[in-house]
């Protein structure tokens, strides 16, 4: 009799903490346990899930649809509701509207890869009167004291690696040269060109100054240099009129080097050289990029590309996860970087993954066995 009750006992206390949902390794951003800030003018509740607006620039580029769904993957499995949005190929006033929409429709903390770091002045300024947190993804959004904190890779370190990479191929160093580069970034609005290119010009320019490096054009400058929507077509465009100028090509003027701040300017300019000055893997200039993009990955195999920076962005979304979890429970999120993102209003604290230099001898390491990529993706 004793055995029996007690066995209705353990049945009772095992029914009741499966309908609690407890003890399932639930985090402490899942709803139900959540109670605290919520921010936004949404109570938290333990029936209503707290929502993430989650805002990406565009569609087009593969980097952002990976973005997009690892953040929504994992966001989901901690129990938040997700309003995802892109804002078709980088159209501004689509990106505004969306997070306006987000701000009305309940949104507790945005997450916003801004398309132009300085065009969200409106929608920032509501979300700070909705005393909703927004934590900048991967770009800073620029002179609006509404952003919180800023998750991303360190764009300074991709820069000066994709710098150091020509250095060491063209052994600046110990050769006298002198190199022919051209030097290509990204879209002029976009916070990180400042820091990609700045980094890398860190490391070439003092070969340019001794004359090791030559660029052919003059064009040295971030404006001139920049390639608007990180576009491909729009790079592909000036490499075909730099390659008419100056008459590069593999029986034409030497062409050593391309410096490419991403891999979707790498593409332009890849299928310039190809197509237009009619280069081959035996003579291709040495060509960075960044993303570690399907598309440039082919172009690495084949020898149309000579590196890349693998961002892995699984890595941001966590990052950027634990921030939301912070921030919704009125906690400090981890931050590594309290100095270098001031975005007009002061700094940022800022959460910076690690870029890594990829290149055909550690791609597999880096994409295949980490299981970023399956390697029939790249064939
Ligand atoms: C990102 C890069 C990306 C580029 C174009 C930058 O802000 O940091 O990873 O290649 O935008 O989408």
């Amino acid at each position: 009799m004793k055995k029996l009750s007690l066995l209705a006992l353990v049945i009772v206390l095992v029914f009741s903490m499966a309908a609690c949902g407890g003890g399932s390794g639930s985090d402490s951003g899942d709803q139900g346990t959540n109670t605290a800030q919520t921010g936004g003018d949404e109570p938290a509740n333990s029936d209503a899930k707290l929502k993430v607006g989650v805002s990406m620039p565009t569609k087009s580029l593969q980097r952002w649809n990976q973005d997009g769904d690892n953040l929504k993957k994992q966001l989901e499995e901690k129990g938040y509701e997700v309003d995802l949005q892109y804002a078709g190929d980088n159209e501004i006033p689509m990106q505004v509207q969306q997070l306006e929409n987000m701000i009305t429709g309940g949104c507790n903390v945005l997450v916003v890869a801004a398309i132009d770091s300085n065009q969200l002045g409106s929608p920032m300024e509501q979300a700070k009167e909705k005393k909703i947190p927004v934590i900048a993804y991967d770009r800073l959004i620029m002179n609006s004291d509404a952003v919180s904190y800023y998750a991303s890779f360190d764009n300074t370190k991709v820069g000066e690696a994709q710098g150091q990479f020509i250095v060491d191929a063209l052994k600046l160093d110990t050769e006298k040269g002198p190199f022919n580069i051209e030097l290509f970034t990204g879209d002029p609005a976009d916070n990180n060109v400042n820091f990609f290119f700045g980094g890398a010009m860190s490391v070439l320019q003092p070969y340019i100054d001794n004359g090791v490096l030559k660029v052919p054009s003059g064009q040295t400058e971030k404006a001139q240099c920049s390639t608007e929507g990180w576009n491909t077509e729009k790079s592909q465009a000036r490499m075909e009129n730099l390659i008419s100028a100056q008459g590069y090509g593999p029986s034409g003027t030497k062409l050593d080097a391309v410096l490419s701040s991403n891999d979707s300017v790498a593409q332009g300019i890849t299928n310039a050289l190809v197509g237009t000055a009619g280069y081959t893997k035996d003579d291709f200039p040495i060509l960075t990029g960044q993303d570690c993009d399907v598309a440039s990955m082919k172009n690495m195999l084949k020898g149309l590309q000579a590196m890349s920076i693998f961002k892995d962005t699984r890595q941001l979304a966590e990052q950027t996860v634990k921030m939301v979890d912070a921030v919704l429970q009125g906690n400090t999120p981890e931050t590594n970087n309290n100095e270098d993102y001031d975005n007009g209003t002061g700094i940022i604290p800022s959460y910076l993954c690690d870029p890594i230099p990829c290149t055909i001898d550690n791609y597999k390491e880096l994409l295949i066995d980490s299981g970023y990529y399956q390697e029939s993706e790249l064939q």
